[in-house]
C-alpha cells in the first residue's frame, strides 16, 4: 500500500465536503505530504492555506474544522494544527506494526499493481552497431532498462525496442574500408576485432572525430567516398548489401557481451534497416495528408508549430523543418522514426511511447511528435526522456567529444570491478582487523562479488543522478564501499543475510507466518516507517520515470536501517519477542534493498 495515498484518502471525504470548488480537491489532496521534518509528524497536510480564501477563514481555523470532521481512524493519531495551519500527522505505532506483517507476507513487498494498467513502448540503447559502443548508449541502456523493470513491476506491459542504428553512415565508412584497407586474414580471424579496427581506420583517414561523421565537411573527400557506398546500400546495390549482411552479425557480435555483462535484456531490436522498405509509403501518405511539403526539392515536414519556415526572415525566429526526403531522393532519421512510430503503434497499440535518448536529440523529438500526432497517433503518450553526459574526470568535457573516440565500455567495466575488488579486500581485511566476522571466500565467489559490485557500481552511480544531469565519470567513487553507492547497498544486503546466518535462523517463517511487531525504540520506528514507504518510492520513480527516486529511497533506507542496527541488539536482543520482531525487520530491509537494486537493473550476493 502508498502510505501516501492512505493518508490522503483520510482526507477525501471532508475536503470533498468542505471545498466550495470540487474541482480543486485533487490540488488539496496533493498538498499532504512527506514532512519535511521528521520532528513534526511522518506527513504533514497543507492544504489549509489554500482553502481559507474560498472558505473565508483563516488557514489555522480551517485546519481545525477539518480536524473536527476527520472521522475516527485507526490509521494516525489525533493530528496538530502547527504554525500557519499545517496539519502534522503521525502514524499509529499500532497501525504501522500491522502493516509490517503485511507487506511480510507479499512478494511485492506492498507494491500493488497499477490500478490502469497501460502498454508501453520504450525506445532504448539504440548502438551505432557498426563501431564500438558508446558511453551515451550505456546511459540509454541502464535507464532505459531500469524504466522497463519498474513500469512492469507494478503491472505495465512495457516492450523494450532497441532501435539500432544499422543502416546509417556508419556502414559507409565499414563499406569503404573493408573495400580499400581490409586485411583479409584478420577478417578471417576475428571479424568484429577487424571491423572496430577499419572504423577507427577510415575515421582517421578522415581526420574525423568519434561522433562527427555527420557533420564532417562536404569537401572531405574520405566521408564523400563512404556516403557514396551508404547510398549504393540504400539503393540495393547488390554487392554492398551483401557485404552488409556480412557484417551484421559479426557488428551484433561485438553488442552482446556487452548486454550481457550489464544483464539486459531488450524484448527486440528492430533497427533502422528493418523500416527501410516502409520509408518511401511513410513520405507519400504525409505529402498525401498534407503533412510533409516540398521545400527546396526535397520533403519536409513542419517544425513543431507546423510552421515550415519561408523566407530568410523567419528561417531566423523559427525552429527548422525536419527532411523526410532529401533532393536526392534519400530517406532520414526522421523518416525511419516515423515509420517505427506507425509500426509500433500497429503492432503493439501502446498508450505511451517513451524514448531514452540523449539530450542533443531534444528538437528531433520534438519535430517528430508533433507531426506523428498530426498524422493520427494523437491519443499516444510521446515522451522524450533525455539525459545529460558523462563527463571526463580530467577535462570535464562529455566524453563523447574526446578526440580519439569514447572510451571503450568492456574494458570500463573491467576497471570498475578490479578496482571492487581491491576494495573488497582492503575493506574485508578492515573488517577483519577490527574484530568483525567477514566470510572466508575462495577466488570464484569473491570474482563474483567484483563483477556484482563493478557493475553495479557503473549502474548505480548513473541512476543515481538524475537524469538530466551531467555527471563525472569516477571511478574511484563510484566503487566506494562507504556513501550512496552500489557496493554500500550490496553489503547493507549482505549483512542482512549475515544475520540470518549467524544466528542460524530460517527465514522462512517471518515471510510465511510473520511475528508480532513491536515499535519501541525511536530507530525502529523510523525504519518501520521506511520500509513502509517503498510503494511511495517506486510509484514516484514510475510516474516520473525517474530511477534516481530509487535510489534517494535506498539512501534513506539504508540510513535509517544503520541507525537501527547501531541502536538495537537483533540476535542478542533483550526478549524473545522483540528478537523476532527485529529479526522480521532485518529480512524486509534485505528484502527491500534487493527488489529495489532489482528494479535497478543490479545483482546482489549473499555474503560478501
Ligand atoms: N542510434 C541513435 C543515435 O545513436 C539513437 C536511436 C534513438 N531512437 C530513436 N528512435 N531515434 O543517435
Amino acid at each position: 500500500m502508498n502510505l501516501l495515498t492512505r493518508v490522503r484518502a483520510l482526507f477525501a471525504p471532508v475536503l470533498e465536503e468542505l471545498a466550495p470548488d470540487q474541482a480543486k480537491v485533487p490540488d488539496y489532496l496533493a498538498a499532504v505530504k512527506p514532512a519535511a521534518n521528521p520532528e513534526h509528524g511522518d506527513y504533514q497536510a497543507n492544504f489549509a492555506m489554500a482553502l481559507a480564501k474560498p472558505l473565508g477563514q483563516k488557514p489555522p481555523d480551517v485546519a481545525k474544522a477539518v480536524l473536527a470532521k476527520l472521522p475516527p481512524n485507526d490509521v494516525v493519531e489525533p493530528p496538530t494544527v502547527a504554525g500557519p495551519g499545517f496539519i502534522n500527522l503521525r502514524l499509529k505505532d499500532s497501525w504501522l506494526a500491522e502493516q509490517l506483517r503485511g507487506v511480510a507476507t507479499d512478494p511485492k513487498l506492498g507494491v500493488e499493481p497499477a490500478a490502469k494498467p497501460r502498454t508501453f513502448v520504450i525506445d532504448l540503447s539504440g548502438p551505432n552497431v557498426a563501431k564500438p559502443l558508446h558511453v551515451g548508449h550505456l546511459r540509454s541502456t541502464i535507464i532505459g532498462d531500469a524504466l522497463v523493470r519498474t513500469l512492469r513491476f507494478l503491472g505495465h506491459a512495457v516492450v523494450g525496442d532497441n532501435h539500432l542504428g544499422d543502416w546509417g553512415t556508419q556502414f559507409g565508412i565499414l563499406l569503404y574500408g573493408y573495400k580499400h584497407h581490409r586485411d583479409d586474414a584478420a577478417f578471417a580471424a576475428d571479424p568484429v576485432r577487424e571491423l572496430a579496427r577499419l572504423y577507427v581506420h577510415v575515421r582517421n583517414l578522415a581526420k574525423l572525430a568519434d561522433g562527427d561523421e555527420e557533420d564532417a565537411a562536404a569537401d572531405n573527400p574520405v566521408m564523400a567516398a563512404c556516403r557514396e557506398e551508404t547510398s549504393k546500400l540504400h539503393a540495393g546495390d547488390p554487392e554492398n548489401v551483401a557485404l552488409w549482411q556480412k557484417f551484421m552479425p559479426a557488428c551484433l557480435a561485438m553488442l552482446r557481451p556487452i548486454y550481457d555483462r550489464l544483464d539486459v535484456k531488450i524484448d527486440h531490436a528492430l533497427g533502422e534497416s528493418f523500416y527501410n522498405p516502409m520509408l518511401a509509403g511513410v513520405v507519400e501518405d504525409m505529402l498525401a495528408k498534407g503533412i510533409a511539403f516540398e521545400s527546396k526539392g526535397a520533403i519536409v515536414i513542419p517544425n513543431a508549430k507546423g510552421v515550415v519556415p519561408r523566407t530568410d526572415e523567419e528561417a531566423k525566429k523559427e525552429e527548422p523543418p525536419a527532411i523526410v526526403r532529401k533532393r536526392d531522393g534519400a530517406f532520414t532519421y526522421t523518416t525511419t522514426d516515423l515509420a517505427t512510430i506507425k509500426y509500433r503503434a500497429e503492432t503493439w497499440r501502446p498508450d505511451a511511447m517513451l524514448y531514452v535518448v540523449g539530450a542533443p536529440q531534444a528538437l528531433h523529438f520534438k519535430t517528430l511528435f508533433a507531426q506523428a500526432r498530426r498524422w493520427g497517433y494523437d491519443g499516444v503518450e510521446f515522451q522524450h526522456l533525455p539525459f545529460g553526459s558523462m563527463l571526463d574526470p580530467e577535462t570535464r568535457k562529455p566524453f563523447a567529444a574526446r578526440k580519439g573516440g569514447a572510451i571503450e565500455l568492456m574494458s570500463l567495466l573491467d576497471d570498475a570491478a578490479t578496482l571492487s575488488l581491491e576494495k573488497y579486500e582492503a575493506n574485508a581485511a578492515a573488517r577483519r582487523a577490527s574484530g568483525r566476522a567477514v566470510p572466508d571466500l575462495g577466488d570464484a565467489e569473491k570474482r563474483d562479488i567484483a563483477e556484482a559490485v563493478g557493475v553495479g557500481a557503473v549502474k548505480y552511480a548513473d541512476l543515481s543522478q538524475h537524469r538530466t544531469t551531467d555527471y563525472v565519470f569516477d571511478l574511484d567513487k563510484m566503487t566506494a564501499t562507504e556513501g550512496n553507492t552500489a557496493a554500500y547497498m550490496q553489503y547493507a544486503y549482505a549483512r542482512c543475510r549475515g544475520i540470518f546466518r549467524e544466528g542460524e535462523v530460517d527465514e522462512t517463517r517471518f515471510r510465511t507466518d510473520p511475528p508480532a511487531v513491536v515499535i519501541g525504540h525511536p530507530t525502529e520506528r523510523a525504519l518501520a516507517l521506511q520500509l513502509l514507504r517503498f510503494p511511495e518510492a517506486v510509484e514516484a520513480a514510475a510516474a516520473d520515470y525517474a530511477p534516481h527516486l530509487l535510489t534517494v529511497y535506498l539512501w534513506d533506507l539504508a540510513k535509517a536501517n544503520s541507525r537501527f542496527y547501531d541502536a538495537c541488539h537483533v540476535l542478542k536482543a533483550e526478549a524473545p519477542e522483540l528478537r523476532d520482531s527485529r529479526l522480521l525487520l532485518v529480512d524486509l530491509v534485505g528484502r527491500v534493498i534487493r527488489q529495489a537494486l532489482d528494479l535497478l537493473g543490479i545483482r546482489t550476493v549473499e555474503r560478501m
